[in-house]
Formats: C-alpha cells, sequence, structure tokens
C-alpha cells in the first residue's frame, strides 16, 4: 500500500524523567522500535505504570514520542489552561493518596496487601480521572470537602484490604469496590452547606432525614451520568444500610443490602473509628479495629463478611 493519501502522523519526543512525574498519560504515546516502528504504550488518560516505566528504563528506552496532532490540540492557551488546572488537582489526589497509603502501612497492613490497594486505587483513580463528567463531580465533592476525599480514598483502600480473605472477589470486583468506596459519600454534593459535616447526634430528626438522603441522591447522581457500573452505584446507595436493619435510609435487612455495599459499609465504619482514634491521638491498627468490631458490633453485619473478617485475621495480610 502506497503511504500517499495516508495523514502524514509528526511526533515529538519527551523523556522519560517528564513522563514519570505523570498520573495519566495527556497523550497517545508511543515508543520507537528498532526498525523505525511505533507503538502505543500508554492510551491518553490513561494511568502511568510506573513499573511499567521502569522496566522500559532498564531496557533502555529513554525516550518517548507523543503525536504532534495531540500536542497541538493542548497547544491553545484554553488547552495549556485546562491540562495545568487538572494537573494541579490530579497533583493534590496524589498527595492525597500517598497520605492514606502511608496511613495504611502504619495501620498494619502487611506489604503485599498495600502494594494490592495501591494499585487498585490507581485504576481507580485513573477510572474518574478519564471519564469527563465523573472527574467533574469529584472535582466538586473534592472543592465542598477535601477532609471527605481522604475519607472517601481510605474507605477505598479499606475496601480493597478488606477482601484480601474473600476468594470470591475477583478483579474485576475489586475494581467496582474501590470505586464504590471513592465515590460513596458522593450524594455529599446534594446537601445544604451545613448538613455536609454530618455530626448526626446534633441535626434535628427533619435535617437528619435530609442526610440520610445523600446515599440516594448519590446513586441518582452516578445513573444520570451513566459513568459507573450498577454495582457501583448499588454500593453507594446503600452504604449505611446494615444486616440487621438498623442501617438508613431505608432499614434494609441483610439479604436486601447489595453483597458489595455490605463490605464498603463496613470498610466505613472502621476507617470512621480510625479517624476518632486518630483524632483523639490513640494507637490503633487495623487487626485492632476488625477484632473490635467483631467483638461488639457483629450482629449489625452480614454473617459471610464477618467470617471473611476473621479469616482476614488469621492470614498475612495484616501484621502481627
Ligand atoms: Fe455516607
Ligand atoms: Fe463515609
Amino acid at each position: 500500500m502506497s503511504s500517499e493519501g495516508r495523514p502524514r502522523i509528526t511526533v515529538k519526543s519527551l523523556s522519560l524523567e517528564q513522563v514519570k512525574t505523570w498520573v495519566t498519560s495527556p497523550y497517545n504515546l508511543y515508543m520507537k522500535l528498532q526498525d523505525g516502528r511505533f507503538v502505543t504504550v500508554f492510551r491518553i488518560g490513561s494511568p502511568i505504570d510506573q513499573e511499567r516505566l521502569a522496566k522500559y528504563a532498564a531496557k533502555g528506552v529513554t525516550t518517548f514520542y507523543a503525536s504532534e496532532q495531540d500536542l497541538d490540540q493542548l497547544g491553545t492557551e484554553e488547552g495549556a489552561a485546562a491540562v495545568a488546572s487538572s494537573n494541579s488537582k490530579l497533583d493534590a489526589l496524589e498527595k492525597i493518596s500517598q497520605t492514606v497509603f502511608d496511613d495504611l502501612l502504619a495501620l498494619g497492613v502487611s506489604e503485599a496487601t498495600y502494594n494490592n490497594a495501591k494499585a487498585v486505587s490507581k485504576i481507580v483513580r485513573g477510572m474518574v480521572e478519564k471519564d469527563p463528567k465523573l472527574s467533574d463531580a469529584f472535582s466538586k465533592f473534592q472543592e465542598v470537602a477535601a477532609g471527605d476525599v481522604r475519607h472517601a480514598m481510605t474507605v477505598s483502600a479499606m475496601s480493597t484490604v478488606l477482601c484480601s480473605s474473600m476468594d470470591w472477589v475477583k478483579p474485576s470486583t475489586y475494581e467496582n469496590l474501590a470505586l464504590g468506596g471513592l465515590l460513596h459519600d458522593i450524594g455529599m454534593l446534594s446537601l445544604p452547606k451545613d448538613l455536609q459535616d454530618g455530626d448526626l447526634t446534633k441535626m434535628s430528626p427533619n435535617d437528619r432525614k435530609i442526610f440520610e438522603g445523600h446515599a440516594e441522591s448519590g446513586r441518582a447522581l452516578l445513573i444520570q451520568l451513566k459513568a459507573v457500573p450498577d454495582d457501583v452505584a448499588m454500593i453507594v446507595a446503600h452504604h449505611h444500610e446494615r444486616s440487621d436493619g438498623s442501617g438508613y435510609p431505608l432499614g434494609l435487612k441483610d439479604i436486601y443490602i447489595h453483597p458489595l455495599a455490605r463490605i464498603v459499609g463496613l470498610a466505613n465504619e472502621l476507617v470512621e473509628s480510625f479517624e476518632a482514634d486518630r483524632e483523639a491521638g490513640r494507637a490503633t491498627s487495623v487487626r485492632l479495629l476488625v477484632e473490635g468490631l467483631i467483638n461488639s458490633q457483629a450482629s449489625r453485619f452480614n454473617r459471610d463478611v464477618i467470617k471473611s473478617l476473621k479469616a482476614l485475621l488469621a492470614s498475612d495480610a495484616l501484621k502481627r
């Protein structure tokens, strides 16, 4: 086939060091083979996998290429401003994420479990960043309260840790759980400002009802955005339901609660206990938090989930 008639693609080079600093790739990024052909290494918007980069570096690859069309598109003032603003938001998220994972290590999670949770978290953040509607909603959530983002990321990571001992959990399920954890309180966006703090003990019955609506409004928002699988929307809808019917907003009993929401709901409570301990300056660990929950609150949660928590305590996922 003649090369005439093919669009001419010109490329620009980018150093390995530059690429290393990205969370996601702003371009379709290529590597040049010895025979002069280009192969795609990262698609536009996909997470930059540092381990993969290290492998390329070990093979002597120090330069990557982006097509000029992509670079030109970002070369306008608006494009550059959009990239700068999205990069600073991503940087902020990256920093919060690092704090969350430092916490996780300090809480006695084994290195393998930590690495797995971190890898899943990166994929999931990539999914949010890649979808314009979802990343816009998450940015608004981030603006409402930066502390809630740290909480959301910790719940997401904790959900991944908790299912280390659940053999039915496949990689795609891990992603749904972690995404559900990250978005569980996204419905807070629909609450009046003074209710966003969420101290239920200080609310009037009417305010409490409005606050409890954040689970359903989160689900409705995600359904409207058409940006996540139904399972994720159901995690958000049911994250405050408890197996004994004591939860909200619907007071659903065990079998009516989405199976993944049972795990994220539990992760949410463990993280809230951890946050209270941290605020009070008390030393704690995932092991202590899980033991405390099994001893005093097991009846509020699904029996199989509690069984898995016991298996988690006996496994290597947590340090002794
Ligand atoms: Fe919530
Ligand atoms: Fe929460």
